[in-house]
Parts: C-alpha cells; structure tokens; sequence
C-alpha cells in the first residue's frame, strides 16, 4: 500500500523474549502487513541464547530487512510512509536512547522519525525491577503518546504452556495496535470475549 497504512517497522532489541518479536512477525506473516524488521547486535544474541530460531529464518518471516547498523536504510526517512513502529522485546538501553534521542544503531533512528512524524510507536519493555531512570524515560515517552507495553501475562485466560502466554501478550499487542484485525477470541478477557461473541450471534440474526 503506498500510503504506508500496512506498512510496520518492528524491531528486536536485546532484553529477553526474543520469542515475543518471532511470534509477531509469524503473525503478521498471515496478514496483509509488510513488515520491516530489524535486530539490534543484542537481539540477535538474546534470539539465538533463547530460540530454536537462526538470525536468517528471522529474517525471512519479514517481508524486509535491515542490518542494525544501516541508519542509511529506507525506514531512516520520515519520507517512507508507514504505520508506525513496534519494539518487541523493547530493552531499557533502547528506550533510554529512543527517549533522549541519541541512539546509535536503526532500532533507535527509525524510533526516532516515527516519533517526529508523530506516528504510533509501541515499546514492549522488559526489565525488571525498574528504576527511577527507567521509569522516567517510560513516563516521558508515554506522555508523547508512546505506548508502554510490558509483556505481562494475562491468567485470566488459564495458559498451560509458555507459547499460550507469548499469544496471549502478542494478541493483546495485535488488539492495541489494530494492525490484523483478527484478534483472536481466546486470548481476550472473558467479559470481552463474551461481549465480542453476544455481538456476532446477534449480526447473524
Ligand atoms: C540473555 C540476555 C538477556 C537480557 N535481558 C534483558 C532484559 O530483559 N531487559 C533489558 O533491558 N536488557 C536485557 N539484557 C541486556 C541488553 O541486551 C543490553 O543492555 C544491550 O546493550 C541492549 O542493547 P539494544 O537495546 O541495542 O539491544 C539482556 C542481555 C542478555 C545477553
């Protein structure tokens, strides 16, 4: 789509849940998304310590790629339209130079032209315990409409293995960012699902 309303930069950063960024990308796989990824030096490493997956399968779920160090790369333009931008894992060193805006690698030049053209920007940070830096940067951000999305687990929706918990946060993600359309119902709150349900049966008649 020319207008870049499809179009999704996403970027593994370092913290750990590699696996978070992988399931996004298979997800998006199935949609009309076209996604343009890139992972910074420390997520290739937390991606091949964590995962069964290599650095090349990564990168193939994505419809393009980038090296961490390419700042000269198409996502580097304000000009490039798109819809906007995930980090997914999202590490404080990340956000610290997304929110001072002095990053030194692509995650943090594309981060950083979404926010100047005031486009969505969405950071799965993961650490903890967080400190005052930490919270700060977050809270400055967030106040510039950045999304701080924690990948926290919902029990609500009773996961039995580690992979129902990694679709549940990546669907949450997918439900904020509106970018399938297609959430899927078991991984919503049961008030939600049970509304969300109430509502086909009745456009069925
Ligand atoms: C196995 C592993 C797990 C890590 N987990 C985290 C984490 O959860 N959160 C975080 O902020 N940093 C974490 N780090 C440290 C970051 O990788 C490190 O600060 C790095 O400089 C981040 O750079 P990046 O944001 O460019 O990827 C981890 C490092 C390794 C090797």
């Amino acid at each position: 789509m020319g207008d870049g309303r499809s179009r999704l930069i996403v970027g593994i950063s370092g913290a750990t849940g590699a696996i978070l960024g992988v399931r996004l990308l298979q997800v998006l796989q199935s949609s009309e998304v076209e996604t343009h990824l890139v992972l910074s030096k420390w997520g290739v490493r937390t991606l091949a310590h964590e995962t069964p997956y290599s650095l090349e399968q990564v990168q193939q779920m994505a419809t393009h790629h980038y090296p961490p160090q390419d700042e000269g790369a198409a996502i580097s333009s304000g000009s490039f339209l798109t819809r906007g931008m995930v980090v997914c894992p999202c590490s404080v060193r990340s956000v610290a130079a997304i929110a001072n805006g002095h990053g030194d690698n692509l995650i943090h030049r594309a981060a950083d032209v979404v926010l100047k053209e005031r486009r969505k920007l969405v950071l799965v940070v993961r650490e903890a315990p967080l400190n005052d830096v930490h919270l700060e940067n977050m809270l400055k951000l967030s106040r510039m409409g950045v999304v701080i999305f924690p990948p926290v687990p919902a029990f609500y929706t009773h996961p039995k293995t580690a992979e129902d918990i990694v679709d549940q946060i990546v669907n949450r993600w997918d439900g904020t960012m509106s970018m399938t359309g297609s959430p899927s119902a078991e991984t919503m709150h049961p008030r939600v699902r049970k509304r969300q349900t109430g509502r086909r049966k009745a456009a069925q008649g």
